[in-house]
């Protein structure tokens, strides 16, 4: 979200004639768009402003702007801080030009203001031409889940318009991206007063059939039978859903407001699998919330056994000023949260590495990026179930569509040799493997 972000903050101020560099040592200006979800995502940020600080002394006139949530849960706190000159949340951006402009001659800047409308919808966002793209289709949250923070740094929903986003999608398609990741807080329940998220998926995905369309983050509450018809019926949408459950235990889903007893959330599961075959599923989970006791962990232990999920992201709670669960005693141990984090994560990796390894011997069609973290000899890729591939690298370039037949797996990655030739652009089915 906060790549898609910082594009749209390229694009106001690219128009406005700024230009941007890789290297922050020779900028003017440092934007640091932010995250507020969690306090060690904002302990970083500190990290990262205390680097910026050491630029600004051997540049004074350079600017320094704090962007994103912890912009709007911090406000003129930051300002406090000599080395920040602007602050602005994230529905202020169109700011931006002038509020430079004044700190150029002194003047701190602070926008701040939440809407119920700015989508950014008329920007063009700056991308570097690549394979992926994301691309920001609603904003803000209404669910007001008690533990998060986002309804309060980003504001109510409010959608884009469809055929604005078709024409970004069109647009996209001819510049060269092949795999496109709509994007919200909570994407499905896009709804822009005729179309919701199942009619934008399929519009989406009939844009380009060579192109492949991803979209993040759902909540369970929203995830209709309609979408998980059109996840299934169109050839090019991933068959790959990230739907959050938090937790196991139903008195601590009631707690978090999360409006979905576990049953509830296994029988949407069990739903999916049926109608998408071959679906991967991720989720995410929070340990050590308010009152969880050791049988409530158990049961998102259970849970996760049960359900087998490609997946699992799973984080300390972290107490969020504002929030319901502000006000409910942060009351399970720093070392019992971590040690209640650290099971999860084995299991979950034990879990992804049988499923992992249940694909060696399959061939898997792969959407080429690049080459591989390790060696610029090894190529990597994903599949539409979003499972990262590591292959030799021979004449396969990025944007390729190449079948790769697995022979070794680790938790993470799927590594393998290709078969058969790469497909290049062409609209050829990107899921099914070569026979
Ligand atoms: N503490 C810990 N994790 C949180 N998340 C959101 N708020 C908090 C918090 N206060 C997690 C949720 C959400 C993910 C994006 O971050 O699991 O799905
Ligand atoms: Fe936060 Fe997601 Fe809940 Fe919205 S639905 S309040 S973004 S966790």
């Amino acid at each position: 979200m906060n790549v898609a972000d910082s594009e749209v903050v390229g694009g106001i101020l690219s128009s406005h004639g700024f230009s941007m560099t890789g290297d922050a040592a020779e900028a003017d200006i440092v934007l640091v768009n932010t995250c507020a979800i969690r306090e060690n995502a904002e302990t970083r940020i500190y990290g990262r402003l205390g680097l910026f600080s050491t630029y600004k002394r051997r540049n004074p006139g350079l600017l320094i702007g704090v962007l994103g949530c912890m912009a709007e849960r911090l406000r003129s706190d930051l300002l406090e801080d000599d080395l920040v000159d602007l602050v602005v949340g994230p529905d202020e951006y169109r700011k931006l030009p002038g509020l430079v402009e004044k700190a150029f001659s002194g003047e701190k800047g602070i926008a701040v203001r939440l809407s119920r409308v700015e989508n950014y919808d008329d920007i063009t966002p700056v991308r570097t031409d690549g394979v992926c793209a994301w691309l920001s289709v609603m904003r803000g949250c209404d669910k007001f889940c008690t533990f998060c923070v986002v309804p309060f740094t980003r504001g109510r929903e409010r959608s884009r318009a469809l055929e604005s986003i078709i024409r970004e999608i069109r647009d996209l398609s001819l510049r060269g991206f092949r795999e496109i990741t709509l994007l919200g807080q909570n994407v499905n329940s896009f709804r822009d007063g005729s179309h919701d998220f199942a009619d934008l998926m399929r519009e989406a995905a009939s844009v380009d059939r060579s192109m492949r369309i991803r979209f993040t983050t759902s909540h369970p509450q929203d995830m209709s039978e309609r979408l998980i018809e059109a996840i299934a019926g169109e050839i090019n949408i991933c068959k790959y859903i990230h739907l959050p459950v938090q937790s196991g235990s139903d008195r601590i889903l009631e707690l978090m407001n999360r409006t979905y007893t576990v049953d509830h959330y296994r029988r949407l599961i069990d739903r999916i699998r049926r109608s998408i075959p071959g679906v991967a599923l991720s989720t995410d989970i929070i340990s050590g919330f308010p009152s969880e006791s050791e049988a409530d962990h158990r049961r998102t232990v259970d849970l996760i056994k049960e359900l087998r999920f490609d997946g699992a992201f799973t984080f300390k709670y972290s107490p969020r000023e504002q929030t319901k669960a502000w006000d409910m005693a942060d009351d399970v141990p720093e070392n019992e949260k971590g040690q209640r984090v650290w099971e999860i994560t084995e299991l979950q990796h034990s879990i992804a590495l049988e499923q992992n390894r249940a694909q060696i011997g399959a061939t898997v069609r792969v959407l080429v990026e690049g080459p591989s973290r390790k060696s610029p000899h090894e190529y990597t890729g994903r599949t539409d179930t979003n499972k990262t591939v590591v292959f030799p690298h021979t004449d396969e370039e990025p944007g390729d569509l190449s079948d790769v037949r697995i022979d070794r797996a680790n938790s993470a990655t799927l590594f393998g040799v290709r078969t058969g030739d790469v497909v290049r652009g062409s609209s050829q089915s990107l899921t099914e493997t070569a026979a």
